[in-house]
C-alpha cells in the first residue's frame, strides 16, 4: 500500500462488546508515524471512537483501561486533571480542556461487527 492510501474499514470488535457506557475496547492506531492509542464505547446506544488523548496535556486519560466515564456515566473524563468531554461529540464541556474536543475517529457497525476508518492523518497500526 502506498503511504498516502486510505486504508479500508477495519474491524474493531463485535457491536455486542460496546455495551451502553461500559468498559471501552481500547486499539492502536498510527498517527503522524507515531502509535496512539484509542479508545471506542457506546453512550446512549451510539459507538463512538476517539484518540485516547487529552485536549488538555495530550496524555492518556482513563482511570483504569477502559474506564473513561465519570462516576455518573454521563461524560467522558480525565483522570489526569478532570475534563470533562461530551461523549457523543468530543467536545469539552467543563475543565482545562477549555475549547478543546478529542479528535474523532468515525466509526461504523455492520452485521453486528465495529469498524473503524483510517484516513490519511489516521492509520492502522500494521501500515507504518
Ligand atoms: S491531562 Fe487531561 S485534564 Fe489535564
Amino acid at each position: 500500500m502506498l503511504e498516502h492510501d486510505v486504508a479500508p474499514p477495519q474491524r474493531l470488535c463485535a457491536s455486542a462488546e460496546l455495551e451502553e457506557r461500559g468498559r471501552a475496547v481500547s486499539f492502536d492506531v498510527i498517527q503522524w508515524r507515531e502509535h496512539v492509542r484509542a479508545f471506542a464505547l457506546r453512550f446512549d446506544g451510539r459507538a463512538v471512537a476517539y484518540l485516547n488523548r487529552c485536549a488538555h496535556v495530550p496524555t492518556e486519560m482513563d482511570w483504569q483501561e477502559g474506564e473513561f466515564l465519570d462516576r455518573d456515566k454521563r461524560y467522558i473524563m480525565c483522570s489526569i486533571h478532570g475534563a470533562v468531554y461530551d461523549p457523543l461529540s468530543g467536545q469539552c464541556v467543563m475543565g482545562p480542556c477549555n475549547r478543546g474536543r478529542l479528535t474523532r475517529i468515525e466509526l461504523t457497525e455492520r452485521d453486528g461487527e465495529v469498524y473503524w476508518h483510517p484516513t490519511r492523518d489516521t492509520k492502522p497500526a500494521f501500515q507504518d
